[in-house]
This record gives C-alpha cells, structure tokens and sequence, in this order.
C-alpha cells in the first residue's frame, strides 16, 4: 500500500466503572500501562504518524509517555467516538490512511491490523468484526440482501431484530484520510446517546457507494475493552496466557502456565524451569539450563547458565553469573554484580557491590558499596556498615578472605587477600593480608561466682 499511514488512538474516555482516579488508560496491564501496549502495537506497523486523542487524567496521561513521539490531541469534552476521531484529523495528511485503535483494548495484535489495512483501498473502508454468541453492548453490523455491510447500530438504539445480530462492529477501522474527514464533518448526535457515532459514518460511505470490506481477527480475545477491573483481570491472565505459551514453544519448562507473571520481557536459553508463581518484571534474561524456584520475584536482571534461584527471592537490577546458587530468601538490590559459581544464602542482601567468583555468603548477611574478591567466605550475620548516617563510603575484601561471623566491617574499610578475621570483630582499620586480625574482647572466667539468689520476703 503506498498511501502513508497515519494511526489515531483514541484514549479520552474516563472509564467510569473503573472506580478509579487513575485515567482508565494508565491502569496496568503487565506492568505497564494499557496505553502503552496499544502505543507498541502501532508502532509495529511502521506508521508516519500516531495521533493520541486524550480527555479525561488530561496531563496524566501525557506525561505518563514523554518520549512517545505521538501528537497529544486533547478532546476537552467527550462527544462520542466520532467527535474524538474528528478532534485529531486536522493533524492528519490527506493522501494517509487512517486506522483508528483504542487506548482500551490491548490485546489487537499487529497482524489483524496489517490484514485490516491491507484491505483498505485508496478508495474503500475495511471493518474489524466478529461473531460473538453474545454481542451484549457491541454495535451490531447490519447487512443488507446481498450481505454487504449497510450501516452500524449502536445497542442502545438497536430494534429487538437488529439486537439479535451476532456479528458486531469490533472499533477498529481503516480509511482514506480525505474521506474519513468529509464523513466525521457530516455527523449529527441525533441517537439515544446523544454523541456523534464513528459507526454513523458506514451509512455515508454506503450511500455515496464506496466499497466497505470486513475482516475478522485471528482470535477473539484481540478485540476485548477494559471498562471495570473485572475485564481488567480478564484481559490480564489472557496476555500472561499468551506468554506462557509462548515460553513452553520455545522449550521452557513452566511447572504451571496459570501460575507465572510476565510483566515485560523474559528471554529463556534452553532447557530452563521455572516453577509456580514466579514474576518476571522489565528485561529479564535466563541462561541455558537455569533453574528458578517457587515464589520469586526478578525484575531488570541476568542470570547465567546452570544457576539455581532457590524460593523466595528478590532479585532487582543484577546480573548473575553461572553455576551461582542463590537463596532461599537472597535479596539482592541495584548494581549486585555475582560473578560465576557464587552462593548467596538466607538473608543475605547485597547492593551495589561485586562479588567475586566462588565466594560464598551464606546467611544472614548485608554487603553494600563492596567489592568481594574470589574465593572469599563471609560468615553468617556478617554486616557491612556502609552508611555513616551521612554518606555511604566503600568497602574491598580481597581474594580468599575469611570473615568470621557476626563481623561488622564499618567502611570505609580493606581487608586484605587471605585475610582472616575473628568471629564478632568490629573491623574499622584496614586489616592486613594473610594475617588473623580480631577485636575480640578476651574471654574471662570468674571461678566460684554465683549468681544472686531472690530475697525470701519475710526478712
Ligand atoms: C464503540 C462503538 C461500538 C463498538 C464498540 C466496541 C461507537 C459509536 N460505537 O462503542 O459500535 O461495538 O465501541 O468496543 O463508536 N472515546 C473517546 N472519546 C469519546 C468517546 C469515546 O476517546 O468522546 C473512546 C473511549 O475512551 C473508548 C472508545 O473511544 O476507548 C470507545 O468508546 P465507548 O464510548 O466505550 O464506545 P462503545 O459504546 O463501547
Ligand atoms: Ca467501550
């Protein structure tokens, strides 16, 4: 098709049975903002511009996409569907193609619009539809003998008959722009809502006898609308469906489909497991063979091949290198660099530092602002206190160091390679390699003491 295409998304309404003081379009779908969903849909198709008609959250919704590239068109009052398309058409070329997409309905997927589009001529309209067993609210497609599409009617004004269509109008469409525009100028509001209808434009286009073509789309879930947080669920573990699908036909192992969140984008390597109610949040990539237990949550992180993540675990913006074994209960906050076979246990909460291969932390332990050789161990209940109430200063633990547990290293500190270190010692000096430095205060026995006995109350 050579007419440039131009998509217009129409994003205004307010969503009433939201019962919400989010805008409905923000309200999330994986993650991320329906909007945001239709915004990726359309830019699949390579469009020369995207025009968002927004009303209701106004500004809200703006801002909640700064680097968009969309023209914002405002629709102050919300006049129907067919005032919002007109709201953008002023912005749109002539010699483009228009489809019109709805901020709401998330799930369309960019092949049915190609297919929409590819049936929209320089000179026809093409019409999502489908068949539905109950068509309940949907505006019904009424077709004249001969089977071609006459007009639209909207449930609220339809006659019991007509009431009784099965096939309904989905929103979606595709038009010349130059005709889209004299079609939405000769609208009237003269219906049960009264609002200027998109759909009162088919009866136009029959009557100056352009062609009108309908498509249906691959699956019927792609034309489901979010219009109260139960069709918010709904569209919701569709979509996770949908990707936990495609995770097994791609080889991973999900221990249950219904029981994992996808909340942006999970690459798998091969033969990877993951079992029940696992979220994935932001990029996350799994190496080949890794293993993911029960109950954890991972967002923005790598993890390289052969590692486990044991239960429980919460791991944020980290990479993982291989053969790690981490948990139960590890945390692990922004910039934790774990390099290969490293065990992270129980407790254990690592920040911004560098654990070197081998090393292990197994309980009960925070490491921040610190750079973990290899081979070290650090016992259990081993703190690193990298906060002096003001600022935040760093910490190094060579190669091969052992720290005792219940060690407190209050940085700025080093502790040198091969370095041991006393169980319970507060460490506030560098402490030199190879050799055992402790704080420890000497134990004492105090032969024969006794301890004091209760006073009997008659004395
Ligand atoms: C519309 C169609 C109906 C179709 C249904 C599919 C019309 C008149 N009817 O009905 O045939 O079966 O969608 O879901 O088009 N919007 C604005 N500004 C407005 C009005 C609506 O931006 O002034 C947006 C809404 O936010 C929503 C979409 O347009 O995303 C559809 O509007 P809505 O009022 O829900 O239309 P329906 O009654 O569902
Ligand atoms: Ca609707």
């Amino acid at each position: 098709m050579s007419a440039p295409l131009e998509i217009v998304i129409l994003a205004a309404g307010q969503g009433k049975r939201m019962y919400s003081d989010t805008p409905k379009v923000l309200h999330n779908l994986a993650g991320r903002p329906l909007l945001a969903h239709v915004l990726e849909s359309a830019a699949t198709l390579k469009p020369t511009a995207v025009h968002v008609v927004y009303g209701h959250g106004g500004e809200r919704v703006r801002q909640a996409f700064p680097q968009a590239g969309v023209n914002w068109v405002r629709q102050a009052e919300q006049r129907g569907t067919g005032h919002a398309v007109a709201q953008a058409m002023p912005a749109v070329q002539d010699k483009a193609t228009v489809l019109v997409l709805y901020g709401d309905v998330p799930l369309i997927r960019p092949e049915t619009l190609q297919t929409l589009l590819a049936a929209a001529g320089s000179d026809s309209l093409a019409l999502l539809t489908a068949e539905l067993e109950q068509p309940g609210g949907y505006g019904r497609i009424i077709r004249d003998q001969a089977g071609k599409v006459a007009r639209i009617v909207e449930s609220q004004d339809a006659t019991p008959a007509e009431a009784r269509v099965r096939e309904v109008n989905t929103g979606f469409l595709a038009a010349p722009a130059v005709k889209l525009k004299q079609w939405l100028a000769g609208l009237r509001n003269h219906n049960a809502q009264g609002e200027y209808y998109l759909t009162d434009i088919i009866a136009m286009v029959v009557s100056e006898g352009v062609a009108i073509t309908t498509r249906a789309p691959q699956d019927i879930t792609e034309i489901l609308g979010v219009n109260s947080k139960q069709e918010l669920a709904q569209v919701e573990r569709i979509h996770q469906k949908q990707q936990a699908e495609k995770l097994m036909s791609q080889g991973v192992t999900l221990r249950d489909p219904a029981r994992l969140d996808v909340r942006g984008e999970l690459r798998c390597g091969r033969d990877v497991v993951i079992d029940v109610n696992v979220i994935f949040e932001g990029q996350v990539t799994l190496g080949d063979r890794v293993h993911i237990g029960p109950n954890n949550v991972i967002r923005d992180c790598t993890i390289g091949a052969d590692s486990v993540i044991l239960p429980n675990c919460v791991l944020e913006e980290s990479a993982i290198g291989s053969e790690c074994r981490l948990g139960p209960f590890t945390r692990l906050r922004p910039g934790a660099q774990i390099a290969d076979r490293v065990h992270l246990g129980n407790f254990v909460e690592v920040k911004k530092s560098k654990v070197g291969s081998g090393s292990k932390i197994n309980h009960l332990s925070y490491v921040g602002d610190t750079t973990v050789g290899q081979g070290v161990n650090i016992g259990a209940g081993t703190i690193v206190c990298n906060y002096d109430g003001a600022n935040k200063h760093p910490t190094t633990i060579g190669d091969n160091a052992f720290i005792g547990s219940n060690t407190a290293l209050v940085a700025p500190v080093n502790v040198g390679a091969g370095a041991t270190i006393g169980a319970g010692s507060v460490i506030t000096k560098d402490a030199p390699e190879g050799e055992l430095t402790l704080t420890r205060v000497p134990q004492s026995t105090k032969p024969g003491w006794k301890r004091p006995v209760k006073k009997s109350k008659d004395k």
